[in-house]
């Protein structure tokens, strides 16, 4: 039987015998006997297997390069060099895949462009390998944190009809074949481009697209099981070049039924304060690579944001803070305006040094489907929108309290040009049993890149989607 590598560093007392599966990380070798570094990606330590000349399939040692895979039978004994308890005194080593000279992981050190390009074999490189431990485990301590308040979770559609964030950024599904010319030539006889058919004939009978949020559908279940979540993939066709913004990503968001701004709010910051202390207590070993090799203060940062309170702040008052902070941004900020990734850093970073809720947005920046508050002392109209900004990031959290008046929402979504038909089920949820509810969505990978220090979205992502590039 194969045991991990990560059991077998974590054993309580020698076995024997044991049989581990990798691959080569480093190999040396001597007259009598080699070394080998052995990694199976079940953390981020390699084991050493010391394999005497002469065992069986030691005839193929020289093909067991780094990259390669291999078998190791043996005895998992004390280790006399220091940094590791637990070697293996191999009596059986067995080449599984060679692994030829071309190999593009010989060397440490690629720059994380490089390793973009070879995406499929980057989680072999320990950075990424300790990366994508850390999704996965991000990812059960969001199911966990949510589980242990009753919330249920819901999987909303990928593909729907509705636009929920109103910003047009989307991806159309269809069968018909946009690159195919199907239609009749122009009248002069040059080609037209191909598509055009009506979304009654699609697929769907109507137009359809990947969704850019599960709210809409997400607030359906909220007011019918009270506390509920959504987790999956979201689909944007922003043309934003940044290393914050990905084509394809994952949210998660909460919805609560009888739930305000402060509500949603309180849980936003607990739900991040908890995935922060997961991290702290959960990495098993993986965070030592970023804290060495990504950012020096991580640790102490994750720490703090464990700690420390989060501040709360209203639009207005941040753009009072931006206004007066001498500070010459590329966007200037005036009351109205949509507050910018330097702007939000400038709060969180500078002003604030925690990160810090931004509430009550203009509500002309903001979807339909934000409540709206009460106008300013000058008039100004407001909605419960907040946004949950973090040092290094800027926005992670995206949320409000939704309108749950018929009529304004209805009017809302006049102004923006939505057919009341086609989100009349929408609406009903407020005709029927309608109640005060509120939710957020926070970035799956802005949330991984927060906890880990990664720099770039691109590299926190499995296999990244971004504008003109769709590799793997
Ligand atoms: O602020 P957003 O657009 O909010 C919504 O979609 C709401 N419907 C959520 C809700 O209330 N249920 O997106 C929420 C979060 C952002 O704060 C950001 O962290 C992340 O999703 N996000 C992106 N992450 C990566 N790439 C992109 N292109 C992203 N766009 C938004
Ligand atoms: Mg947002």
């Amino acid at each position: 039987m194969r045991t991990l590598i990560k059991n077998a560093l974590r054993s309580k007392a020698s076995m024997d015998p044991i049989t581990i599966k990798g691959w080569v990380r480093t190999r040396r070798d001597s007259k009598e006997f080699s070394f080998l570094e052995m990694n199976d990606g079940s953390c981020l330590a390699n084991i050493q297997c010391i394999a005497d000349a002469g065992i069986p399939g030691y005839a193929d040692i020289t093909k067991m390069t780094t990259g390669a895979a291999v078998g190791i039978t043996g005895k998992l004994v004390e280790s006399p060099g220091k940094g590791q308890q637990w070697e293996i005194h191999a009596s059986e080593v067995e080449l599984i895949g060679e692994s030829p000279a071309d190999y593009p992981l010989q060397k440490k050190g690629h720059s994380p462009e490089f390793m973009r390009s070879i995406a499929h074999l980057r989680p072999r490189a320990n950075l990424y390998g300790a990366v994508f431990r850390m999704r996965s485990r991000l990812a059960r301590a969001v199911h966990r944190f949510f589980d242990e308040r009753d919330f249920t979770y819901v999987h909303t559609p990928i593909i729907t009809s509705s636009d929920c964030e109103g910003a047009g950024e989307l991806f159309h599904v269809t069968t018909h074949n946009p690159y195919s010319n199907q239609q009749p030539p122009a009248a002069d006889g040059a080609a037209k481009p191909g598509g055009g058919q009506a979304p009654e004939d699609d697929f769907f009978g109507k137009a359809a697209y990947l969704t850019v949020s599960g709210q809409l559908e997400g607030e359906a279940f909220a007011t019918a099981l009270s506390n509920i979540y959504t987790f999956g993939p979201t689909f944007r066709a922003e043309n934003s070049n940044t290393s914050r913004h990905a084509s394809e990503f994952w949210m998660i968001e909460p919805e609560m039924a009888f739930c305000d701004l402060e509500g949603d709010m309180d849980l936003a910051e607990e739900f991040t304060k908890h995935l922060v202390n997961d991290t702290l207590e959960n990495h098993e070993g993986d965070l030592d690579i970023f804290a060495r090799f990504v950012d020096k203060g991580l640790i102490e940062r994750l720490r703090f944001v464990a700690e420390k309170p989060f501040q709360r702040v209203s639009y207005t008052e941040a753009v009072e803070i931006l206004e007066n902070s001498g500070q010459k941004f590329d966007y200037p900020v005036s009351w109205g305006v949509n507050l910018q990734s330097e702007h939000e850093r400038y709060l969180t970073e500078q002003h604030f040094q925690c990160p810090v809720t931004v509430y009550n947005y203009p509500k002309s920046i903001k979807p339909f489907y934000m409540r709206t508050n009460d106008p300013d002392a000058e008039g100004r109209l407001t909605v419960t929108a907040m946004d949950l900004l973090v040092p290094g990031i800027g926005e992670i959290i995206g949320g409000a309290q939704r309108e749950e008046r018929i009529d304004i929402l209805r009017t809302n979504m006049q102004e923006d040009g939505l057919s009341l038909e086609d989100y009349g089920w929408y609406l009903d949820l407020r005709k029927y049993g309608s109640c005060p509810h509120a939710g957020f969505g926070m970035g799956f990978e802005r949330m991984l890149m927060f906890v880990t220090g990664m720099k770039n979205i691109r590299d926190v992502l499995p296999f990244a989607r971004t504008p003109g590039s769709c590799e793997f």
